[in-house]
């Protein structure tokens, strides 16, 4: 059965001692108000995760990770790998963020190196895609976001697909507080489905987790989350707030 998820990413926000607090927040209010059907997932930095998930109560509520490397260990300064984040107790990374491939020139060979690792390391990973402004004025965000499917993803075997969650982030809607109409959302909801269907068959794809992401929040997931295919949010501001956090999860 497609999984209802709702992911916060948090981004470069928060101390440890603000981000345990935050999660703990969260952590109370869902253990009194269950989530159902929905997993909500924290993706914090890096550095906090062995602590927020420590805190949370697993059952309930899952961690991940922002980013990881493509390589599997070694003299790599910085860098974090797949199997620390896993040892931290995280079941999920990011992968494919807009603000990786443009701030850090992540292209869609890297996104699937890192997606491999990552699989193989046991983490799911929420891949991310979108088209910019000027490629919607364009027409061509249904073309963009077919290649960095094609390309940085769908060369996984079935298997691993089936611990991929698909990410629908309008690069337009980050952080801007304009959201895609739903319509918007929608068709292009649909035509991600489409494609994972015309590699990996209809009954993946009816299982497969589309979030949206872009701006959503308290006062718009009711809407976003009521079309056919969006299964869920990523969620970046109004994940850094437990009240509009937690009533987004009740938003199903
Ligand atoms: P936003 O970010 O909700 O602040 O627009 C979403 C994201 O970047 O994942």
């Amino acid at each position: 059965m497609r999984k209802k998820i709702v992911a916060g990413n948090w981004k470069m926000n928060k101390t440890l001692q603000e981000g345990t607090e935050l999660g703990e927040s969260i952590n109370n209010y869902l253990k009194k108000h269950n989530p159902g059907q929905v997993e909500p997932v924290l993706c914090t930095p890096s550095i906090h995760l062995a602590a927020v998930t420590d805190i949370v109560d697993n059952n309930i509520i899952k961690t991940g990770a922002q980013n990881c490397s493509e390589k599997e260990s070694g003299a790599y300064t910085g860098e974090i790998s797949a199997s620390m984040i896993k040892s931290a107790g995280a079941t999920y990374v990011i992968l494919g963020h807009s603000e990786r491939r443009s701030y850090f020139m992540e292209d869609d060979d890297l996104l699937y190196n890192k997606t491999i690792t990552a699989l193989k390391n046991e983490l799911k990973v929420i891949f991310c895609c979108g088209e910019v402004l000027k490629e919607r004025e364009n027409q061509n965000h249904f073309q963009i976001v077919r290649r960095q499917l094609e390309t940085g993803l769908f060369n996984i075997t079935d298997q691993q697909f089936l611990n991929v969650v698909i990410a629908y982030e309008p690069v337009w809607a980050i952080g801007t507080g304009v959201t895609a109409t739903s319509q918007q959302a929608q068709e292009m909801h649909h035509f991600i489905r489409g494609l994972v269907e015309e590699k990996y068959g209809n009954t993946i794809a009816e299982d497969t987790t589309i979030l949206y992401g872009g701006s959503c929040n308290a006062g718009n997931a009711d809407e976003l989350f009521s079309l056919p295919d969006v299964d869920g949010g990523l969620i970046g501001g109004a994940s850094l707030k437990s009240d509009d956090f937690c009533k987004i999860i009740g938003s199903f």
